[in-house]
C-alpha cells in the first residue's frame, strides 16, 4: 500500500460517533476544462497520461449534506430537488468502496442535495464539480467529528484531490484555483498520478483571468459516456502514440503557460481537442461526439483568428459543445463575434460566459 493511503487509514476517524451528532454542510465546487486531455485510464482510476486544466468560475455544483447519527449507513441523494438514485449510486459506491478511510459513514445517515449553477441539460459534464463538491462535504463532516473529540484538523487539499480522483478522474483537478496538473510528469516536480497539484504560481498572469465562452451546440445527453470512452482506449491502436504525444504536450504547455506564449498555448490546446475526438473516431467501435455545428464553429474561429490576429482558440470536452478560450482584454471583440457569427450554431442560441476561477467555496 502507498504511504499516503497508509497515513490516511491511520488517521481515519474510527471512534464511536457521538450521540446526537448531526448537522448540515455545503460546498460549492467548480467544473474544469482540460487543455491537455485525460483520455485513457489504468489500475485504480489512474491516468494514462498527465492532464492540465483551467478551473472554471460560473459552472459549479453546489452540494449540501445533512448528516445524522444512525445505527448503520444510510444514504439518499437529491439532484435539483428530485430524488435521484441513479446519480446517487456513483457516490454511494464510492463511499462503500472507501469505507476503510471513512469508517464513520457506517454510523451516519446522509441526505445529499446537489444542483448545478449552469443550466440543466446544457451538455456540460458535471462529474468533476459534483464529485469534488461531495468530497469537500465529506471532509468537512470528518473535521467536525475530529473537532468533537477535541482534535482540530486542517482541510488537506491533497487528500480532497486524491479522493475526488477516485470518485471521478477529472474531479482531482477541480480542487485548485486557476489551473491544475494531474498526473506524474518529469516536467513538474511533485506531480503525481494520485492527485492533482496547483499551477497557480507557475503561470503567466494572462492565464489567471482567461475567458471560456461555452457554445452550447447540443444540450442532449452524450451517446457514449466518458467511462466507456476511457475503456475503449485499451484496444485503440493509436493509444501508445497518443500517450507519448500528451506527455510532450504537457512539457511544452507548462513552458508556454509560464512565459505567456499564446501561440504555443493555442496550437497545443486545439491539437489536444482534435486528438481527443480523433481517438473516439478510431476506437472500436468508433463513435463521434461532434455535431456539424461543432465544425462550423471551429471553422469560424480559425477564420476569425486569421483575419483579426486576436488570440482566440477552441477546445472541446467529450461532447459537441465548443469552449472558446481567449485573454480577458479581448472580451469585447470576441463577444461581438460570438453574437454576430456563432450563436446561430448554438442550440436555441445558448452560450455560457465563463472564465478562469477559484477553488471550492464553503457554503455553510
Ligand atoms: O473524469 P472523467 O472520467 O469524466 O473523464 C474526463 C475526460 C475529459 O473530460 C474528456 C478530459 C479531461 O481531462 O477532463
Amino acid at each position: 500500500m502507498k504511504t499516503l493511503e497508509k497515513h490516511w487509514l491511520n488517521e481515519a476517524f474510527k471512534s464511536e460517533v457521538p450521540n446526537g451528532f448531526q448537522g448540515k454542510v455545503g460546498w460549492q465546487s467548480p467544473s474544469n476544462i482540460a487543455l491537455v486531455k485525460y483520455w485513457g485510464k489504468r489500475g485504480k482510476q489512474l491516468p494514462q497520461n498527465p492532464s492540465i486544466s483551467f478551473t472554471l468560475s460560473e459552472c459549479c455544483t453546489e452540494t449540501f449534506v445533512q448528516y445524522k447519527k444512525a445505527k448503520s449507513f444510510g444514504f439518499q441523494f437529491f439532484f435539483e430537488g428530485q430524488e435521484s438514485p441513479t446519480f446517487g449510486a456513483k457516490i454511494e459506491k464510492f463511499l462503500l468502496d472507501n469505507q476503510a478511510f471513512f469508517p464513520f459513514i457506517n454510523q451516519l445517515h446522509l441526505t445529499v442535495e446537489s444542483h448545478n449553477t449552469f443550466p440543466h441539460s446544457s451538455g456540460i459534464a458535471s462529474s468533476a464539480s459534483s464529485m469534488s463538491a461531495f468530497i469537500m462535504c465529506l471532509m468537512e463532516i470528518e473535521r467536525s467529528l475530529s473537532l468533537s473529540k477535541g482534535r482540530p484538523v486542517d482541510l488537506d487539499l491533497q487528500k480532497v484531490s486524491y479522493f475526488s480522483r477516485l470518485a471521478s478522474g477529472s474531479a482531482a483537478r477541480s480542487v485548485f484555483p486557476k489551473m491544475a496538473l494531474w498526473g506524474a510528469t518529469e516536467a513538474y516536480e511533485g506531480s503525481s498520478d494520485e492527485y492533482a497539484v496547483p499551477l497557480e504560481n507557475d503561470i503567466h498572469p494572462v492565464f489567471k483571468t482567461y475567458r471560456d465562452s461555452i457554445m452550447i451546440v447540443s444540450g442532449e445527453k452524450k451517446s457514449v459516456s466518458s467511462r466507456a470512452g476511457h475503456g475503449l482506449m485499451e484496444g485503440n491502436p493509436y493509444a501508445p502514440a497518443r500517450y507519448a504525444q500528451a506527455n510532450e504536450n504537457i512539457k511544452n504547455l507548462l513552458t508556454a503557460l509560464k512565459s505567456g506564449d499564446l501561440d504555443t498555448f493555442m496550437s497545443i490546446t486545439e491539437s489536444e481537442a482534435l486528438q481527443l475526438h480523433a481517438l473516439m473516431m478510431c476506437s472500436n467501435p468508433s463513435f463521434i461526439l461532434m455535431k456539424p455545428n461543432t465544425l462550423h464553429i471551429i471553422e469560424e474561429v480559425r477564420n476569425f483568428r486569421n483575419e483579426t490576429h486576436i488570440p482566440l482558440c477552441f477546445t472541446l470536452d467529450a461532447g459537441p459543445n465548443v469552449h472558446l478560450l481567449y485573454p480577458d482584454n479581448e472580451a469585447a471583440a470576441v463577444e461581438k463575434f460570438i453574437k454576430s457569427e456563432l450563436v446561430t450554431y448554438c442550440d436555441q442560441g445558448r452560450w455560457i460566459a465563463d472564465h478562469v476561477g477559484d477553488c471550492p467555496k464553503l457554503l455553510m
